[in-house]
C-alpha cells in the first residue's frame, strides 16, 4: 500500500487547530488535527458536486447570476457551480485558510479541473460569514460546505451561521427567490425547522458520497420566497 506523504499544513484561525494536507498516489486528503478527522478526500465528491447542482438548478438561464460558495476545499462545489451558471455569471468562493487556496493553485488544481482559473471565479480569502452578513440582496444562490453539517466544526465561530440570527442574515443577503444550499453529513430535523422559522421554504435531499453508493449525506435546500 502506498503510504501518505504530508504536503503541507495550515493553522486554522482563532485556535481552531491545524489542517494537514496529504497525498497517496493520485489521492489527496485534508484532515483536521486531533480526533476531528478528514474534512475532504479527493475520491469522495459526489455530494459536494450535487450541492451546487441542486443549489444552482434554477439559474441555468439567468444572466449575471451571482453565486457564493463557502469554502473552497478541493474545488468540486466551485467547479459544479461554474458548470451550472451562464457565461456572464460570477461565482465568488470564500476560503478561510489561505494555504487551501495555494494548494488548489498547485497539486489540488487538477482534481476539479482548475476552477480557480475560470474567469468567472472571484476568490475571497477570509471568513464566509463576512459575505453572509452583507444583509442586502446580493446573491442568487449561496452554497455552504464549511463544516460537517449545521454545526461549527472547522472553527467554533461557524456555529453562528446556523443560528436563527445567522439564517436571518443569509435570508437578507439572498436576492428574491434566492437559494441557500447546505451540505451535511446527516439529517437534522431541528435545523429544517429553524430554516422555516427564518422564512425559507425548506426541504432536504439525501445524496450518496459516490454516484449510487457510499455514505448518505444530506443537502438542505432553503428557498427565499
Ligand atoms: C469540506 S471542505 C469544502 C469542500 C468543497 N465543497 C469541495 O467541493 O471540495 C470545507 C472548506 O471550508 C473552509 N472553511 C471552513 N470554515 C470557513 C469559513 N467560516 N469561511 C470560509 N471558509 C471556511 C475550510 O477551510 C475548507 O477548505
Amino acid at each position: 500500500m502506498i503510504p501518505w506523504t504530508q504536503l503541507g499544513s495550515a493553522q486554522i484561525p482563532n485556535n481552531g487547530g491545524e489542517l494537514k494536507f496529504s497525498q497517496r498516489g493520485d489521492e489527496f486528503s485534508i484532515r483536521l488535527s486531533g480526533i476531528r478527522g478528514e474534512l475532504m478526500n479527493s475520491r469522495l465528491y459526489n455530494s459536494e458536486k450535487v450541492l451546487a447542482e441542486l443549489g444552482c438548478a434554477y439559474l441555468n438561464s439567468t444572466d449575471n447570476a451571482q453565486v457564493l460558495v463557502g469554502g473552497l476545499g478541493m474545488g468540486y462545489t466551485l467547479a459544479a457551480a461554474l458548470k451550472a451558471v451562464t457565461s456572464n455569471s460570477q461565482v465568488t468562493v470564500a476560503e478561510l485558510i489561505p494555504e487551501v487556496v495555494v494548494w488548489n493553485q498547485g497539486p489540488l488544481g487538477n482534481c476539479a479541473n482548475n476552477p480557480l482559473q475560470d474567469s468567472r471565479t472571484k476568490v475571497h480569502i477570509g471568513d464566509v460569514r463576512v459575505l453572509l452578513n452583507i444583509k442586502q440582496p446580493t446573491f442568487d444562490a449561496i452554497l455552504l460546505d464549511v463544516d460537517n453539517g449545521p454545526e461549527g466544526l472547522t472553527q467554533k465561530g461557524n456555529n453562528s451561521i446556523y443560528s436563527l440570527q445567522g439564517l436571518d442574515n443569509i435570508y437578507k443577503t439572498l436576492r428574491p427567490k434566492g437559494m441557500l444550499a447546505i451540505w451535511s453529513a446527516g439529517p437534522d430535523e431541528q435545523f429544517t425547522v429553524r430554516l422555516k422559522k427564518a422564512g425559507f421554504k425548506a426541504d432536504s435531499r439525501v445524496v450518496r458520497a459516490r454516484p449510487g453508493k457510499g455514505s448518505r449525506h444530506t443537502i438542505f435546500l432553503a428557498r427565499k420566497p
